[in-house]
């Protein structure tokens, strides 16, 4: 089986002071959540679309679904503390409602990244039905210049340096073990999911993203967004 996962879960802190998390934020005429899901309903090669929201957000993530989506597919599932406890709590979900079969993989998207293409969708099924972990990156454009106490400790040569967005897919028997073998700490400090599988000495895959593809994280970004998806309506 092939499973669509979209990240909910978060608060979205850095947004500043608005009403609800940013993924449930109306760009033009609907929340940021339904452009993404509308972008994964459109690829039939998806068994299950599972979105996973925080605990007190459930009732409004399935009212807005009924809203805007009709697709049988799509499922809603409660996240966790962290992205990556809301990454395995979808793993769980299918597993307590599908099961898990050898070669059963997921593609899990941020809910926050509403411009994801079709192309990177399909790149990233192509990629994990052939590898066990894929990621989506862009080559970085500024210099990354590592630092610690207000000074440099390194700077990485660019043309070796991406930038991490999502998807990011898996074979799921790979990321369960995987993540089963990482420490308490590990797992709480882990802020990136395909770090799951490097830290286990998996090999991870590349996949191109966009530039177009970026996370809605800040007011700047909303009103980036906003611009976007008026310039095309
Ligand atoms: N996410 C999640 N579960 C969490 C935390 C984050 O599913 N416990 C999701 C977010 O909903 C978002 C994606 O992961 O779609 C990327 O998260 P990010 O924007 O970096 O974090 P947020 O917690 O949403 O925002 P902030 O860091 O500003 O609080």
């Amino acid at each position: 089986m092939i499973y669509a996962q979209i990240l909910a879960g978060g608060k979205g802190t850095r947004m500043g002071n608005v009403p609800m998390p940013k993924q449930f934020l109306l760009l033009a005429d609907k929340p940021i959540l339904i452009h993404t899901i509308e972008k994964f309903t459109l690829e039939s090669r998806f068994d299950a679309i599972l979105v996973v929201c925080p605990a007190d957000w459930v009732s409004h993530t399935e009212d807005i679904i009924k809203k805007y989506i009709t697709d049988e597919r799509v499922h809603v599932v409660v996240g966790g503390a962290d992205r990556n406890e809301t990454l395995m709590s979808g793993i769980n979900y299918i597993q307590d409602h599908y099961g898990i079969q050898d070669d059963d993989v997921v593609v899990t998207h941020d809910a926050v990244r509403p411009f994801i293409t079709q192309r990177i969708i399909n790149d990233n099924i192509i990629a994990v039905l052939e590898n066990k972990a894929v990621d989506t990156v862009v080559p970085a454009i500024d210099t990354i210049v590592r630092g610690a106490n207000d000074q440099v400790t390194d700077i990485p040569v660019r043309s070796e340096m991406y930038q991490g967005q999502t998807p990011q897919s898996f074979h799921i028997k790979t990321l369960i073990d995987s993540y089963n073998a990482l420490s308490s700490e590990q797992k709480a400090s882990l802020s990136d999911s395909c770090k799951i599988c490097s830290l286990a000495g998996q090999k991870v895959s590349l996949v191109r993203g966009e530039n177009y593809n970026f996370k809605i994280t800040t007011p700047f970004d909303l009103r980036v967004a906003s611009a976007l998806v008026e310039k095309r309506s």
